[in-house]
């Protein structure tokens, strides 16, 4: 064994092991001297010289391998075949609704609304009763609302996960004086089943301007604008008669539906695509985050991103954004 501890290379070693396991080897003339010895010693002269081979081997095996391992080591141009080719590396992408929302934001920044983001666990007061949504109003029925499971002291659960991002124009508001220019794009969730336009967690941009003198032709304008910059020059909007607790008058938008003159699935036959509520701050709103009504007047929108990215891409099903499929990522983004 310390013969063997002295073998500094693989010539060495192998002279090692001529020396002693080789076909003249020391061990070796042992093992054929066995059938001189008297017959009731050889038994366990056998089986020790058998284990004293084996020990030699598996010591020389691992005394192998630290050698090799030590050239290898000293000597990089042998241990790493340069000439393999190397492993691809893959690069990842954007998601979908990140490049959308990006997009939405920048064509609204160019218009000079800064961007900002909220909460996704909200109080039950910015959610529902800052936006003129007070308890057990029927207008909460619009949004199906999962709720924290945390009671205060009264036994109510105040907080909730957001159902839309609507919450952030009651914020903005109570945190800046006016001129208040601002999209926000945050994540949303609704308690509801999913089926292919509906999932239960989506992103929503909120839009909110308040100002002095801000009319519903500042809104028009403003949307029309965003619509032919997302969509195209030749896009054509239109305004219809909505209801939502927070603004008056509420409107939802349209836009020609751009895949089809005369009607398709995508328009359902009507050659026209809604996508997004809006309307006048109501005056209760303004009032309650201490804003003059009769000073100032404003417009907020609402759209969901996905929505319109499945427009502009012909994407069929919106639960296709969150089950990381990679062949639908790999498409999208
Ligand atoms: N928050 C509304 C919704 O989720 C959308 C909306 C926003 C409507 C702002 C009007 C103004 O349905």
């Amino acid at each position: 064994m310390s013969a063997l501890d002295e073998a500094a290379d693989v010539e060495a070693l192998d002279d090692w092991r001529i020396s002693y396991l080789g076909r003249r080897g020391e061990l070796t003339q042992i093992l054929r001297g066995l059938g001189s010895l008297p017959a009731e010693e050889r038994p366990a002269a056998g089986a020790a010289a058998n284990a004293l081979r084996r020990t030699l081997e598996e010591a020389m095996s691992s005394r192998e391998d630290a050698l090799k391992r030590a050239a290898a080591e000293s000597d990089p141009v042998d241990a790493i075949d340069v000439t393999l080719p190397g492993w691809p590396v893959p690069r990842g992408g954007i998601h979908p609704t990140t490049r959308i929302v990006r997009e939405i934001c920048a064509a609204f920044a160019s218009m000079g609304f800064s961007v900002v983001e909220g909460p996704e666990i909200e109080w039950d007061h910015y959610n529902f009763e800052m936006l003129n949504i007070p308890k057990d109003h029927p207008a909460r029925d619009m949004w199906d609302t999962l709720w924290i499971d945390y009671e205060d002291e009264n036994g109510e659960r105040p907080m909730l996960l957001r159902t839309h991002t609507s919450p952030m124009q009651a914020r903005t508001m109570e945190a800046t004086d006016p001129p208040v220019r601002v999209v926000v794009p945050g994540k949303c969730y609704r308690y509801e089943a999913t089926d292919p336009r509906h999932e239960w967690h989506f992103y929503q941009i909120e839009g909110l301007a308040v100002d002095r003198g801000i009319t519903m032709t500042d809104l028009k304008g403003t949307l029309y604008e965003f619509a032919r910059r997302v969509f195209g020059v030749d896009r054509k909007v239109r305004f219809r008669c909505d209801y939502f607790p927070f603004v008056e008058p509420g409107v939802d938008m349209s836009i020609d539906c751009f895949l089809c003159d005369g009607g398709c699935r995508v328009c359902s036959d009507t050659g026209w695509i809604e996508i997004m509520g809006a309307g006048m701050v109501h005056p209760k709103v303004l009032a309650g985050v201490g804003y003059d009504p009769n000073i100032y007047t404003g417009f907020a929108f609402g759209m969901g991103p996905e929505r319109i990215s499945m427009l502009k891409h012909g994407i069929e099903d919106i639960r296709l954004f969150y089950s990381n499929d990679l062949r639908f990522l790999r498409q999208f983004s």
